[in-house]
């Protein structure tokens, strides 16, 4: 079998346009969909992710402003940026990126992130409700990958759904969003981890399999049955001289080999990277449509 190749940037370029029409919409009732970024320091791979998500909001008509910080700012003016977005009624979401530098707490700046315009869905409160299938902003990857699965046509209702990785961004919410008794969700969710036994014979009995481990390649052709739908979530940079960058990007996942095997893969650009942004310009219109009323 010859897998198909899921564009996730095809897809988030319908998505784009649906999302184009709300915000229309929002702007003739007078509400301007923002968002409010912020960025410390200038790690070169998060800087990318702001810009890629500074472009996507500009293409929409969302207003987005990032907030660059010195490298060495004192965590309490991190704290009170955030407090700053948090009352700017400009702002309808406001995200930090991750990760943070090592004196400032992850926990508490995500902690401090106003619920109602937590467009990560990281603050507790709404990964509380997530796990209660409760109305709640969807974190953007693990939502992204939903999304991929229903419009290329691979719905994971009633399939088994294997998941290696179980962070707190992605393995961890995706499993509480597949497990959801609703429409295009009711899977049958299984985490993998490094605690793990025979990984391959877990792997093997995936409907759909999802890489999101964060190790180059770490799923082989070997421990993918045929006909299985492979969503490689893993963002890696592997040095290669030959590329101007001096580095490519892979995933999780022997793209190569597995696309003999699969009934279809999303590669690694142009997969579900594209998606993650989309998903966050969803959230940023949810919660201006929300305000609005
Ligand atoms: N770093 C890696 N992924 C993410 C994400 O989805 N949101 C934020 N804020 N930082 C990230």
């Amino acid at each position: 079998m010859i897998a198909k190749i899921i564009r996730g940037s095809e897809i988030a370029a319908q998505i784009q346009e649906e999302l184009k029409e709300r915000v229309k919409k929002l702007k003739e009732r007078g509400v301007t969909p923002g968002l409010g970024v912020v960025l410390v320091g200038q790690d070169p791979a998060s800087v990318s992710y702001v810009t890629a998500k500074a472009k996507a909001a500009a293409e929409i008509g969302i207003y987005e402003e990032t907030i660059n910080l010195p490298a060495d700012v004192p965590e309490e003016e991190v704290l009170k940026t955030v407090d700053r977005l948090n009352r700017d009624p400009k702002f309808h979401g406001v995200l930090v990126q991750l990760p943070l530098l090592k004196h400032v707490s992850t926990e508490k700046v995500i902690n401090y992130i106003s619920p109602e315009k937590d467009v990560d869905a990281f603050h507790p409160v709404n990964v509380g409700k997530l796990l209660r299938g409760e109305p709640c902003p969807l974190p953007c990857t693990p939502h992204g990958v939903q999304e991929l699965l229903i419009r290329s046509g691979y719905s994971p209702e009633g399939k088994h759904v294997v998941i290696c990785g179980r962070s707190n961004i992605v393995g961890k919410p995706l499993a509480a969003i597949l497990m959801q008794k609703k429409k295009g969700a009711n899977a049958t969710v299984t985490i993998c981890h490094t605690g793990t036994k025979d990984l391959p014979s877990i792997t093997r009995q995936a409907d759909i399999l999802v890489a999101a481990m964060g190790s180059p390649k770490a799923i082989t052709a070997d421990m993918v049955r045929e006909g299985t739908v492979v969503i490689d979530v893993g963002v890696n940079r592997v040095e290669d001289p030959t590329a101007a960058r001096g580095f490519r990007l892979v995933g999780d996942s022997d793209f190569e080999t597995i696309k003999e095997k699969a009934a279809a893969i999303t590669p690694v650009p142009g997969g579900v990277g594209p998606m993650t942004v989309i998903m966050l310009m969803m959230n940023t219109v949810e919660a201006a449509e929300r305000v609005a009323g």
